[in-house]
Parts: C-alpha cells; sequence; structure tokens
C-alpha cells in the first residue's frame, strides 16, 4: 500500500476522526482515516462506553455549540436502529460559589438563559428528595435540565465505523502511526507510516491525547497537560432507582479534588451497576506515553467515599474500575482547541486540527467543523473561541 493519493488525510480514527471521515465522505471527498492503534482501542480519549450530552455550560458560545450539535446527532441517530443516547437529564449541583473545571453553577443559569434553555432550579432539600443524592450541605443549590443524556459512546463510534466501512470514498486503515510529514512542491502533504506513504492535498489532525506527537512531525505543538481519569461501576442494591447524568461542584479538601460526576444505569454498559467518577486527578502527567490502566487508588477511594456519604441505592465499592486519557489545554478558558496549523507551518491553512478538550458531546458536530475547514477553509459555526492564538509554540 504505497504512494497512494487521497484528496484528505485524517489522522487519530477514534470518534473525531470518524466522524470528520463521515463528512468528508457525504462531501465526496476521497479520504484515509488512519489510526496508529486498532479501531476501537481503549487507549485515548474514547475509552469507556459514556459520555454526557449536557447543555448548562458557563459560556454562552459552549451552549450554542451543544445547541448546534443537536441536528447533526439527530442525522447520526438515523443511521442506526441503536439508540444513541439515554436522555435522563442532566443535574449540576453543589456549592453555588465553586467554580470548577466545568465552570460554575449560577453562571452556566446565565448562559441558559440567554440561549432560552429551560431548566429548573433545586434547593438541597429538592435535589435529595428527587433524585437520591444525601447529606448534602444545605447551602448547596442545583439546576435540573432535562435535555441531558447519556451518551452510548460505542453504538456511535461504531454507527460511523460501519458508514465510513461501508463508503467507497474512506480508507480506513489501523495499526498505521504517522512517522513522518513531508510536503511536496506542488502544494501536497506525503505521510509516512510503517503501511506505507500516502499522499494528500489536505490534512485533518485529531489523534486525541496523542496530538503533539504527530504536530512535531510539522514542526509545533500546543501547551497541553494530561490527565488519566478514573471512574468506576457501582452496584445498584435498590432496584428501580434511577439518576440523571449529574456533576457536583465543591472546593477541593487537600488531595481531594472532590468534584464528581456520574451516570444513570443503562443497558449498554453494565446493567445492574451506576458509573461514578472524579473530574480531578492528584498528578497530571506529562506525557500521554505515562498513562496507565489502572486508576489512581486515591482518586478511587475519594469517589468511593462520596457515593457512600451522599449517594442512595447504591453499594460503595468501586467494580469494573478503568481510565480514560485526556490532553487538556493549559490555557485556563480554551476547552476545545480548533484551528488551522500555526502560520509558520508552510500551508497551514490545509492543516486542520484538533487538539484538546472534553469533546463527546460535539463528535457529530465537530465532524462536520473538521470537514468544512478541510474543504472550504471556513466553517458556518462559531470557532473563535477555540483559536490557537499563541498558545502553541514550537517543538524545540
Ligand atoms: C463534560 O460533559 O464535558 C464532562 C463531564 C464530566 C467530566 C468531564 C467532562
Amino acid at each position: 500500500m504505497t504512494n497512494q493519493s487521497y484528496d484528505v488525510i485524517v489522522v487519530g480514527g477514534g470518534p473525531m476522526g470518524l466522524s470528520t471521515a463521515y463528512h468528508l465522505s457525504k462531501r465526496r471527498a476521497k479520504t484515509l482515516l488512519l489510526e496508529q492503534f486498532t479501531f476501537f482501542n481503549q487507549l485515548g480519549s474514547s475509552a469507556g462506553v459514556s459520555r454526557q450530552f449536557r447543555l448548562p455550560y458557563p459560556e454562552q458560545y459552549m451552549v450554542q455549540l451543544v445547541k448546534d450539535s443537536i441536528p447533526y446527532w439527530e442525522e447520526l441517530q438515523s443511521l442506526t436502529p441503536v439508540q444513541l443516547m439515554d436522555k435522563v437529564g442532566t443535574l449540576w449541583f453543589g456549592d453555588p460559589a465553586v467554580h470548577s473545571t466545568e465552570g460554575n453553577i449560577g453562571q452556566a443559569e446565565k448562559a441558559l438563559q440567554a440561549l432560552n434553555v429551560p431548566y429548573t432550579q433545586l434547593t438541597a432539600a429538592e435535589i435529595e428528595k428527587q433524585y437520591h443524592f444525601k447529606n448534602l450541605p444545605s447551602t448547596y443549590i442545583g439546576l435540573f435540565q432535562a435535555d441531558g443524556a447519556s451518551i452510548d459512546l460505542k453504538a456511535t463510534q461504531k454507527t460511523l465505523f460501519d458508514w465510513n466501512l461501508a463508503s467507497s470514498l474512506v480508507t480506513l486503515l489501523e495499526e498505521a502511526p504517522v512517522i513522518g510529514v513531508r510536503q511536496t512542491k506542488d502544494r501536497h502533504f506525503v505521510v509516512t507510516t510503517p503501511q506505507g506513504d500516502f499522499t494528500a492535498r489536505k490534512l485533518v489532525l485529531v489523534p486525541g491525547p496523542y496530538a503533539n506527537g504527530v504536530f512535531e512531525l510539522l514542526g509545533f505543538q500546543v501547551a497541553a497537560t494530561y490527565w488519566n481519569m478514573a471512574s468506576a461501576f457501582y452496584k445498584v442494591t435498590q432496584p428501580g432507582i434511577q439518576y440523571p447524568t449529574w456533576f457536583v461542584f465543591q472546593n477541593p479538601v487537600g488531595e481531594n479534588g472532590n468534584q464528581f460526576y456520574g451516570f444513570p444505569e443503562v443497558d449498554w454498559n453494565y446493567p445492574g451497576y451506576i458509573r461514578v467518577a472524579s473530574d480531578f486527578v492528584i498528578e497530571p502527567l506529562s506525557s500521554p506515553e505515562e498513562r496507565s490502566p489502572v486508576p489512581n487508588p486515591q482518586e478511587l477511594a475519594f469517589t468511593a467515599a462520596w457515593v457512600k456519604d451522599h449517594m442512595t441505592g447504591l453499594d460503595p465499592t468501586p467494580h469494573f474500575t478503568s481510565t480514560c486519557l485526556v490532553a487538556l489545554s493549559k490555557i485556563a478558558d480554551k476547552e476545545l482547541l480548533i484551528d488551522f496549523a500555526p502560520p509558520y507551518v508552510p500551508d497551514h491553512k490545509d492543516i486542520v486540527i484538533y487538539a484538546t478538550g472534553w469533546a463527546g458531546k460535539f463528535v457529530p458536530l465537530l465532524g462536520k467543523i473538521l470537514s468544512d475547514l478541510a474543504l472550504d477553509g471556513h466553517t458556518p459555526f462559531d470557532i473563535a473561541p477555540f483559536a490557537l492564538g499563541s498558545i502553541y509554540f514550537k517543538a524545540l
């Protein structure tokens, strides 16, 4: 398989790469999708099966982006009989003064109001009565937004994978890490892998937490830190109890980052168990190679203690533990990085990148945005807040 020519080469075969290839094929672009490991691997940001779909965000532009994603989720849903989302609502609750990695409850309320997204406000007593939590400080407040859901990420990925596999325009190639990228005089890229060289006019680089390893080949890197996030399942002891997707805002206590989130029981992910996870790491990683499939025991212990103290109907012993590796931007206000390569890279507008951030809920829309950028050089969606700006730095 050498020297084959494509319109676009997409690097990274996770949900984002599969979604980009799907949208490129709809635009009739001949596309090669390169995956360094195997498709559906558990080594990157798509590890595990569920993700949260939620509208509350502290920034209006993020709420708008979630709203913009809805027609693309509907389009994807129309391709499969498997239900991609379990719509149980989003519950955000906790200390109203806390500003966490997910923002702040009051700011999210303002952003929802500005975009006419309906939600209800809750007191601590109402949260306990309606949503099965217990022993909450009386000062806690909450908001419930009914469109929130648990996303079946595996089914989402499989729907996109099956489409691409059936498409005569898409070639899927696994175990094909990119080990070199060369630019030719006639504005083409030659991408080298152990399986051969491939040529294209455009590149879309979406290798998740492994992004800097690919960007480096083009002479730049982004300022990222890496979280190896711990997750576990807790056995349901009270049949019929159902939780929404939820997130609790609390101040850290020592090493305990004290932010937790959880999911409903779903029939596609360890039925009889409920997933609860910590939204903090005790030690961020400085490179994706440091990742471990074994969760940090303290992060698990803090989560299990929170389950014991504040959730009803669950046995607080963690089961089926796992980790998920995510790259996060070191620049505080940049949740997602979506842009072209930095201007000093020759033909930088022919190289589209998606680099950092939690984006499971945006998979169908970001594929559309990245394909727009590759084929048209622009997109109608507001991605200005996600620009690289000056935060990239050259590889040493
Ligand atoms: C999210 O919805 O983006 C999210 C939820 C929980 C933890 C991290 C991210």
